[in-house]
């Protein structure tokens, strides 16, 4: 089992609709049975709170359905996920300084596997949940080529699929 926890500040935009976009393509690969997915943000300013509306309603329009609670990371979520992916450089610092020295080299920026490494930016800002969904996307997809081959010996592909 792979456990893959995305991040971004809130966790109601950008972290939970990229747990529910990799989800997706993972159940469309057949490749469920392999991955526990999670998401957190990594402020509690949204603790308790539902995927913000916008941002579920972008998924909709996709094709993609779901539901998640926002939380905060901590230390021992750090340490029980084997890869941290979040979304922009300000995520990216937090995280470092609270994951310390011996679990940073977990921690990534999503599109940090793309040909064009970049910041997801945060839509909560910007209002463009479109450019994060495709941004997102983009991200979760060659993350997945990535840890196809990084970690085949640890992936099951469904004979059903
Ligand atoms: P997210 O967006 O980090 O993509 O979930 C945000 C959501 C809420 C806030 C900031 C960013 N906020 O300040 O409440």
């Amino acid at each position: 089992m792979i456990n893959v926890a995305f991040v971004c500040l809130g966790n109601i935009c950008r972290s939970p609709m990229a747990e529910l976009i990799f989800k997706n393509m993972i159940k469309e690969r057949g490749l469920s049975s392999s991955f526990c997915v999670t998401s957190f943000g990594t402020s509690d300013c949204e603790q308790g709170n539902p995927i913000y509306l916008p941002a579920k309603k972008t998924l909709i329009m996709h094709g993609i359905a779901g539901n998640h609670t926002a939380k905060q990371i901590s230390l021992s979520d750090i340490k029980n996920n084997d890869f941290i992916l979040c979304m922009d450089s300000g995520n990216y610092r937090d995280l470092v300084r609270l994951a310390g020295e011996s679990n940073s080299a977990k921690v990534f920026k999503l599109c940090s596997f793309t040909s064009c490494p970049r910041d997801v930016a945060d839509p909560w800002y910007t209002r463009d949940f479109e450019r994060a969904f495709s941004d997102i996307t983009d991200g979760c997809a060659a993350f997945l080529e990535f840890v196809l081959s990084d970690r085949a010996d640890m992936i099951n592909y469904d004979k059903r699929h």
